[in-house]
């Protein structure tokens, strides 16, 4: 089943969110298959943003990520990936629509609370550095034949 790597950086952590962004993937019938909080360092969060290297805010942002604890997690469902990403809405709250994560709780794009991979490879690549293979937890859900059916 497809997986991917949500995080709530700092600002989520720091502003009392966990509960309302966990309930929010947990309700839609994704399954939690790995979760903890974590300071990252400096060089770990220019890990994770390796792609944006060459963007005016990247120290800041790795500065950023690198501020407090951030709570790691890893999602896992049909279509999650993407429909993550719906869930967590534009990465500009102020272009977020109402009903997305970062559209209901964040106003600037420099505190957007949530990181969600952005494809299957980046979800791939995400997982593996911040979590070890046995930190993930393969089970059955009850939910999940309520959620998918028999197919
Ligand atoms: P993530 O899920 O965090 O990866 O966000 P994203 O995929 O929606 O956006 P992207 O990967 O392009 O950017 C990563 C993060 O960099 C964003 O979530 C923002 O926190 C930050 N960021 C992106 N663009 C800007 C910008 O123009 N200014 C500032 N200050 N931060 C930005
Ligand atoms: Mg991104």
């Amino acid at each position: 089943m497809e997986r991917t790597f949500i995080a709530i950086k700092p600002d989520g952590v720091q502003r009392g969110l966990i509960a309302e962004i966990i309930s929010r993937f947990e309700r839609k019938g994704f399954k939690l298959v790995a979760i903890k909080l974590v300071v990252p360092s400096k060089e770990f969060a220019q890990k994770h943003y390796h792609d944006l290297k060459e963007r005016p805010f990247f120290n800041g942002l790795c500065e950023f990520l690198s501020s407090g604890p951030v709570l790691a997690m890893v999602w896992e469902g049909e279509g999650v990936i993407k429909y993550g990403r719906k869930l967590i809405g534009a990465t500009d709250p102020q272009k977020s629509e109402p009903g997305t994560i970062r559209g209901d709780l964040a106003v600037v794009v420099g505190r957007n609370i949530i990181h969600g991979s952005d494809g299957p490879e980046t979800a791939k690549d995400e997982i593996n550095l911040w979590f070890k293979p046995q930190e993930l937890v393969t089970y059955t859900s009850n939910a999940e034949k309520w959620v998918y059916g028999d197919n």
